[in-house]
């Protein structure tokens, strides 16, 4: 398929922001991507346009129903001003999986990263370079008929917008605490777990709210059928190391199939650490626990790359994972991709495609 993109620039662009203090996902640079669909016409007039409102009707499907996707991937700049994509094509595969499942039409994989690569090129300036910190991109589908039937709707618009951005968390790679969360679930196999839909993260909310009110960072999410199987940390993939062996989550339908965890797999297993995708019960890391051989526990995602869990609450019972500090497998991974994404290691693997 063959585009082109239309670029209208700004006549107001905004000061960059203080790099020291960007947060996550709060400030938005000068411009934004848009393309429109419609049936019978299907994807159409992709435009690159000044950062600003969208004007939409109140009857406006995705506001109703929520038939909407995302996506969030990341670009750095290296040291001698390159600017690198980590993965992209991951991102717009997972898409259109993601539009399978909630009935909107595909994207083209090779025009959206094009897409990505000419908008984070107009905004090229507003790629910090301090540490620990790079742009955020956030492509997203909504649903837009004005009609409150339920049904597939008829027209779509793909949007990307950027976002300078340091640490998801504000313990940055520092051990975040964990509460195992027993009643409320994030989701279930035949349901929208493994797409990346809003209603799955509108769905965790409530028991992020009620870790928080307790003094945790994030939850543990268990299975929604047994209670019993370990899925996802937050919004991260989650990884433990027991017996100098890796284990995760088998991706079974319920669970997110994130790059970094993908990334994290292949990286371990290249430097020779056995790594396992099994289903595995909170009751097993306990019992590691008890037998002196838990030796780690991490959280991967796009947002926060790495996040260490050094604390585990679990109907009432907690335990200390690596006396609260960072363990040497979350610290290597996490140096070696932030390292590739940002150009000071060697990509061996191939991961960063250069805008
Ligand atoms: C990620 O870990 O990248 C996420 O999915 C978080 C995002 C929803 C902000």
């Amino acid at each position: 398929m063959s585009y082109q993109i239309s670029i209208q620039k700004t006549q107001n662009p905004k000061n960059k922001p203080d790099q020291d203090n960007l947060g996550f996902g709060q400030i938005f640079t000068d411009h934004m991507f848009i393309m429109d669909y419609t049936e019978g016409k299907g994807w159409h007039d992709p435009r690159i346009v000044p950062y600003g409102p969208l004007s939409l009707e109140p009857s406006t499907m995705v506001f109703h129903y929520g038939q909407a996707v995302f996506e969030g991937l990341k670009a750095y700049k290296t040291e001698d001003g390159r600017i690198l994509l980590f993965r992209p094509r991951k991102n717009m595969e997972r898409i259109n999986i993601s539009n399978e499942r909630v009935c909107i039409p595909k994207i083209d994989v090779d025009f959206a990263v094009e897409a990505c690569k000419t908008l984070v090129s107009v905004d090229r300036d507003w790629i910090p370079e301090a540490e620990g910190t790079s742009l955020y991109i956030r492509p997203f589908i909504i649903s837009t008929d004005p009609f409150l039937g339920v049904r597939p709707s008829w027209t779509y618009k793909f949007i990307i917008i950027l976002s300078p951005v340091g640490a998801y968390y504000k313990e940055g790679i520092n051990p975040v605490k964990i509460y195992v969360e027993s009643e409320y679930v994030r989701a279930v196999k035949g349901g929208t777990g493994y797409a990346k839909t809003p209603g799955n993260y509108a769905a965790s909310l409530i028991a992020q709210v009620k870790a928080k009110e307790l003094g945790y960072t994030q939850v543990l999410w268990l299975d929604g059928v047994e209670k019993k199987y370990i899925e996802e940390v937050g919004t991260m993939n989650v990884f433990f190391k027991i017996n100098g062996e890796v284990i995760t989550p088998s991706l079974d339908g319920s669970i997110l199939a994130g790059i970094t965890r993908e990334s994290t797999i292949e990286l371990l297993r290249a430097s020779g650490i056995k790594v396992t995708e099994r289903k595995i019960t909170i009751e097993e890391i306990y019992n590691a626990h008890e037998a002196g051989t838990l030796e780690e526990a991490f959280g991967t995602g796009t947002a926060a790359v790495i996040s260490p869990i050094g604390e585990l609450s679990w109907n009432g019972k907690v335990i200390k994972i690596n006396d609260g500090k960072i363990g040497e497998t979350a610290s290597f991974v996490y140096n070696t991709i932030t390292g590739i994404q940002s150009g000071k290691i060697e990509d061996k693997f191939g991961w960063t495609v250069e805008v």
